[in-house]
């Protein structure tokens, strides 16, 4: 058993006798060495290395035998190691004694009621994963990042810091250029920040015309029925829209992108950064080769649908319960849907979209390309089989050659 306490930037004075009698108790103690020359003791003093990921099972095993103590800064299970440990070796082996959190005190200080700010944690990552949380009027607390980026990305929110919370060095201020290291930024939003709703403008992408329009894109997505941390492959991905807008509906969502032409998988990466989603994986191939990834729980066949072997290698790889949905524009492409349509099912919907627009000193409608929209569920197994993953038993209508090979694989 591993005992994990939260420790504050008072140190020792505000840890609660409980806590201090853990760590009397311990014969190693972890954290890191600012950390670990807060408490006193006879323990032996182990600071954690670095990087400290890959090291952490091997220095867990060195002291196997040895009741172990580790310090985490405020509340060991919000963004700290506590999480890590209890990941690495189960929460039966992990015992938290929690701190008040650099959150909890951010709103202590500020008058803010902690269950309705959004809190997004900058340590170690790209500042854009702040852009989707911008929204009119709201509270957002930022842990780490630099407070020059965060009100680049923020241009119109009140920013105030909230630097060494706890301890006798605490400060509250706004003046960004002279923040503490350790810090909390609290931004008040102001009016601007863009729908996490799928159906972004088109003018919201940088894009050569490959994009999927934002009417058949809103369309898509809600086929597509994103759910926390799920992952999409974007096949033929383009500008990318279809995965941003995926991964922007919750932070846990997951995507690869995967385009042939260098120049737009580059254009996807700057559009996942742009619309703050900078952690899309883009895969620069063509499909199928390119697809051997991790299973998806949902697939997007923008492009491609044409390349033997490209809609068997998606509709194989997808996990049950996932779902696929593959847009034609031509009649070559829709003949390729209307096929797969007959042998497993699914739904075929075709959209045809018209946008006002001036004729002349007049206004009137400028049809889009129509487009065909084949969505099918890959099915859970059924409750008789009681096994989780895989594949249907065969029995389902239209079964191909795809699916069999899917079963053989999964099984
Ligand atoms: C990896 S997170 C750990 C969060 C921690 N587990 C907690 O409960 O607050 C580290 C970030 O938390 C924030 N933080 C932690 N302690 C803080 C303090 N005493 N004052 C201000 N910010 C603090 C800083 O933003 C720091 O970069």
């Amino acid at each position: 058993m591993i005992t994990v306490v939260g420790i504050g930037a008072d140190g020792w004075d505000g840890l609660p006798p409980a806590a201090r009698r853990e760590l009397a108790s311990c014969q190693v103690l972890m954290g890191s060495s600012r950390q670990l020359d807060l408490v006193p003791g006879e323990f032996e003093r182990v600071a954690w290395p670095s990087p400290l990921l890959p090291n952490l099972p091997d220095l867990l095993a060195r002291h196997a035998d040895r009741r172990i103590g580790v310090l985490a800064s405020g509340d060991p299970g919000f963004h700290g190691i506590g999480t890590t440990l209890v990941r690495l070796l189960g929460a039966d082996r992990v015992r938290v004694l929690p701190h008040p959190s650099s959150a909890s005190l951010a709103c202590a200080r500020l008058g803010w009621a902690l269950d309705e700010v959004t809190v997004v944690s900058l340590v170690g990552k790209p500042a854009a994963l702040l852009v989707p949380h911008l929204h009119p009027g709201r509270r957002v607390l930022v842990l780490g990042g630099s407070p020059a980026e965060v009100a680049a990305l923020a241009p119109d929110a009140r920013i105030t810091v909230l630097e060494q919370l706890g301890g006798p060095r605490e400060r509250v201020h706004a003046d960004l250029a002279a923040a503490d290291p350790l810090h909390v930024l609290a931004l008040e939003c102001g009016r601007d920040g863009a729908s996490t709703t799928p159906g972004r403008p088109d003018d919201a992408y940088e894009h050569d015309g490959q994009l999927t329009k934002r009417e058949v894109r809103a369309v898509t997505l809600a086929l597509l029925a994103p759910r926390p941390g799920e992952l999409l492959w974007d096949v033929g991905a383009g500008a990318g829209s279809v995965a941003v807008e995926w991964c922007r509906t919750h932070p846990a969502c997951r995507a690869v992108a995967v385009e042939k032409s260098p120049e737009r998988a580059a254009r996807v990466g700057r559009n996942a950064t742009a619309l703050g989603v900078p952690g899309i994986r883009v895969v620069v191939g063509e499909s199928p080769a390119a697809l051997d990834l991790e299973p998806p729980d949902a697939v997007f066949i923008g492009g491609g649908l044409t390349a033997p072997g490209v809609v068997e290698r998606c509709w194989a790889a997808l996990r049950p319960g996932g779902r696929l949905v593959a847009n034609a524009v031509t009649l070559e492409s829709e003949a390729v849907l209307t096929g797969w349509h007959a042998r497993l099912g699914g739904e075929l919907t075709r959209v045809e979209v018209s946008r006002a627009a001036p004729i002349g000193g007049f206004t009137g409608w400028r049809p889009q390309k129509p487009v065909t929209l084949w969505a099918v569920t890959r099915p859970w197994t059924g409750p008789e089989s009681g096994t989780r993953p895989g594949a249907e038993s065969g029995t389902q209508p239209g079964t191909g050659p795809g699916t069999r090979s899917v079963t053989e694989e999964e099984q």
